[in-house]
């Protein structure tokens, strides 16, 4: 048992919640930094980790989250908090860096976007690329890595591609679904990011990661179209409004109105490695390829695997991990009983209801579905 404080940062979301049991297997003392420490408490993690309060944007809450700590990685993002979150992540990231520094931190990890900074790219995408540079400012020597898509089960961008290709039989985009991502399996990050505490080669440096391969994102969800065994068509239309487009993707997927918003912009630029350091500097990271990763998250297509983040004591109408979920917490939880159609799974215990839809007929059975469960 090392006795190296590690401080987590968006310690509810997704990349703190896959990279904390790592590090407690690693045997790291852990406190993890949430604005809403409730929200965390039906983690697996929760009782050995040490949870505290805390907003970036509040200087004052900064001091006593830092104090004593060793690495601290950086995992904020803010892009659901609406018109001026560049802005806010900007001033959260420069909080972050003096109290760290005035805390005597030796090191600060942040996870943040792949793009090219000398191109025209998504405000998101710049916003992280600045947020990371903020950082850097700072006295404390930074490592950033730059992802694009990650493959995993809750990620954000992965969710997104797998409840469009899930849906829709023939899927519609602008023609920017023909520029360049290169995935990432949520495991390679998390080993990045693990590597980055013991091997300090990469100090100071910002790091492109990605996996083996570059796809267009049309490719993408063929491809994971072809491992589900579906057959999917493309409707690429020129001219696609970006809030149309992200009002549907808000509506269909889990990706909240002002993310996907974020993010469909986000597709307007390629997002691929230019720069391959990272591998040379952390050859211990053994990257995986997509069809792995996407097949690796499908196993956990299961209620029991999926992450519990709305079970924070209110009823809950979500969608989550490949389900649309539905919870009441007034009732009591039974046994799972499973039914299987051709438009969907469906999973209950009586207080939760879970649907992975397949096709439009599963998006239309649940909204009537959850109106007399
Ligand atoms: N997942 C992906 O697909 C993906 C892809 C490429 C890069 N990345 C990068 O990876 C990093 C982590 O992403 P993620 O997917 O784990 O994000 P996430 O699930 O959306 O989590 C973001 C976290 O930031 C916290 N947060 C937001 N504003 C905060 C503030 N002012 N003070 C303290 N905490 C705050 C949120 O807390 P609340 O619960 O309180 O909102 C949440 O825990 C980000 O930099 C992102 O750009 C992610």
């Amino acid at each position: 048992m090392t006795s190296k404080l590690i401080l987590v940062t968006g310690a509810t979301g997704y990349i703190a919640s896959r990279l904390i049991p790592r590090l407690l297997e690693r045997g790291y003392r852990i406190r993890a930094l949430a604005r809403h420490p409730k929200r965390l408490k039906t983690r697996k993690w929760y009782s050995q980790v040490e949870v505290m309060q805390g907003d970036v944007t509040d200087p004052s809450s900064l001091p006593r989250a830092l104090e004593g700590v060793w690495t601290a990685y950086y995992l904020i993002h803010n892009m659901s908090s609406g018109h001026g979150y560049a802005s806010r992540e900007i001033e959260g990231a420069r909080n972050f860096a003096s109290a760290a520094e005035a805390a005597g931190v030796e090191h600060i990890i942040y996870l943040g976007g792949l793009a090219d900074p000398e191109q025209h790219i998504a405000p998101h995408l710049r916003s992280r690329i600045e947020t990371g540079m903020t950082l850097r400012r700072g006295k404390v020597p930074v490592t950033e890595f730059r992802a694009g898509v990650i493959i995993g089960s809750g990620s954000i961008s992965f969710e997104m591609i797998r409840f469009m290709t899930e849906l829709f039989p023939v899927i519609p985009g602008p023609a920017w679904m023909r520029n360049k991502s290169q995935p990432i399996a949520a495991q390679n990050v998390v080993d990045y990011l693990l590597a980055a505490l013991e091997n300090h080669n990469g100090e100071g440096g910002a790091f492109e990661i990605g996996g083996p391969g570059s796809f267009t994102y049309r490719e993408l969800m063929q491809k994971y179209a072809e491992i589900r065994g579906h057959k999917r068509g493309f409707l690429l239309l020129p001219c696609i409004p970006v809030w149309f487009m992200a009002f549907g993707i808000g509506w269909m997927t889990p990706v909240p109105y002002p993310i996907a918003y974020a993010l469909a912009g986000g597709l307007s630029s390629d997002s691929v490695v230019r720069h391959g350091g990272a591998g040379e500097t952390f050859p211990e990271v053994r990257l995986i390829d997509f069809e792995s990763a996407v097949r690796e998250a499908m196993k956990r297509l299961h209620p029991l695997e999926v992450e519990q983040v709305w079970d924070d004591g209110r009823d809950a109408s979500l969608k989550h991990e490949g389900f649309f979920i539905l919870h009441r917490k007034d009732r009591k939880a039974g046994e799972f009983i499973h039914r299987k159609f051709s438009f969907g799974e469906e999973w209950s215990n009586g207080q939760t209801l879970y649907f992975a839809p397949f096709g439009l007929c599963g998006f239309l059975y649940w909204a009537f579905r959850r109106l007399w469960w």
